[in-house]
């Protein structure tokens, strides 16, 4: 089918475009939904800012004082550990004229200090300490505390949310700690981060994140070690699972016979999960053609000699796949830019996964509509 010529407002909004068909009948989303610039604004606002993200691991700031940050919708957010244990999210904005309080993951021994003027924030967010303002009228400091964002942890997976009364975050993710055990999360131990800049809209990312379909075109190697026949996907309200056997495990981190479970999170979260390792990644817009993805690598062991030789080889195997998918992604982002193409269809078979996700964003946007 040709697209329509693009309206400069809400692409292709059609109540037909927003219609949740069964997979058996469905088209794919429209192109203009990964290629429109007015998408990016509307997704960060209408699904980034309303949902649970996950940005990190309990143990990536396993000290009082560790804080670690994240973009979420645009928005720099700062995570720490308190003195008391507990951790606690801000908007990494201070209220003087919107400096930074850190620009990069780090540690503070007592106080949050803003880096363009040196305003001082407790760890609980109040602010403390303004130099050299001895003069300014009408100005009480309990109103200039950082602004504080809802936080929750699930199986040791920091999740924030920027709307004042999420839905409780374990409602959404229900099922899975059953399913993984006795693989428990929260044990895992940091091991390191990679970055992917990537040209393509990060719907495209994900879409192909969930589907094996690819898995014997784009990753011959990968689909030889995994059981592609036996390879299963699973929808739930919130997330999707994709699992499959593995079979002669050489290049992964487990050298045993096991199963690896894929979870993606809506919008934009995947958990990794073999026996020993979890990798989280995390998808991020950076505009409407390009994404950032996130990968974190957490083992059981990250420090004996046999560990680490095991970690260097699964994290070169994991970087070749995502090479591979990195390429195909950036194609298929100029194939919907393409004049050529406008929707298509799903295999029942192998990408309900897809037709899952797209499901939702019709849900979301379904809600840009209705507002
Ligand atoms: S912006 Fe933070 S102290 Fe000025
Ligand atoms: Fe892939």
């Amino acid at each position: 089918m040709r697209k329509r010529t693009q309206r400069n407002d809400l692409p292709d909004f059609t109540p037909e475009n927003l219609q949740i068909y069964p997979l058996d009948e469905s088209e794919t989303i429209p192109s203009s939904w990964y290629t429109h610039p007015a998408l990016h604004t509307l997704d960060q606002e209408w699904i980034f800012a309303r949902t649970w993200q996950g940005i990190g691991h309990v143990n990536k700031i396993p000290k009082p004082g560790d804080y670690l940050l994240a973009d979420v919708a645009g928005n720099s957010i700062l995570v720490m550990r308190d003195k008391a244990d507990q951790l606690r999210a801000f908007f990494n904005v201070c209220r003087h004229r919107g400096g930074p309080l850190a620009t990069a993951d780090g540690h503070c021994e007592h106080v949050l200090k803003c880096h363009y003027h040196g305003w001082v924030y407790k760890f609980d967010g109040q602010l403390r300490g303004v130099p050299e303002f001895n003069f300014v009228k009408l100005f009480d400091k309990q109103d200039y505390g950082l602004i504080p964002i809802r936080l929750d942890v699930w199986e040791g997976v920091i999740f924030v949310h920027l709307a004042d009364d999420p839905p409780p975050l374990k409602d959404i993710l229900t099922g899975i700690t059953e399913r993984i055990a006795p693989i428990r999360l929260e044990t895992k131990k940091f091991h390191s981060r990679v970055v992917y800049d990537i040209a393509c809209n990060w719907k495209v990312y994900v879409d192909n994140y969930l589907e094996g379909y690819h898995l014997p075109f784009v990753h011959p190697e990968l689909a030889k070690l995994l059981d592609y026949k036996n390879y299963i996907t699973e929808t739930y309200p919130y997330y999707s699972l994709q699992h499959s056997p593995f079979q002669q495990a050489a290049n992964f981190y487990s050298r045993e016979e096991g199963e690896a479970f894929y979870y993606f999170v809506y919008p934009n979260f995947m958990l990794n999960i073999l026996p020993g390792r979890l990798q989280t990644n995390r998808v991020i817009p950076v505009d409407h053609q390009r994404c950032r993805v996130i990968f974190d690598y957490f083992y059981d062991d990250v420090t004996s000699p046999e560990a680490l030789q095991l970690i260097e080889q699964d994290i070169a195997y994991s970087d070749e796949i995502q090479q591979e998918d990195i390429e195909i992604c950036e194609w298929v982002q100029r194939g919907l830019n393409s004049r050529a193409y406008d929707k298509g269809r799903f295999s029942v078979k192998r990408e309900s996964g897809v037709h899952h996700f797209q499901s939702l964003l019709k849900q979301s946007y379904q809600q840009v509509i209705n507002s």
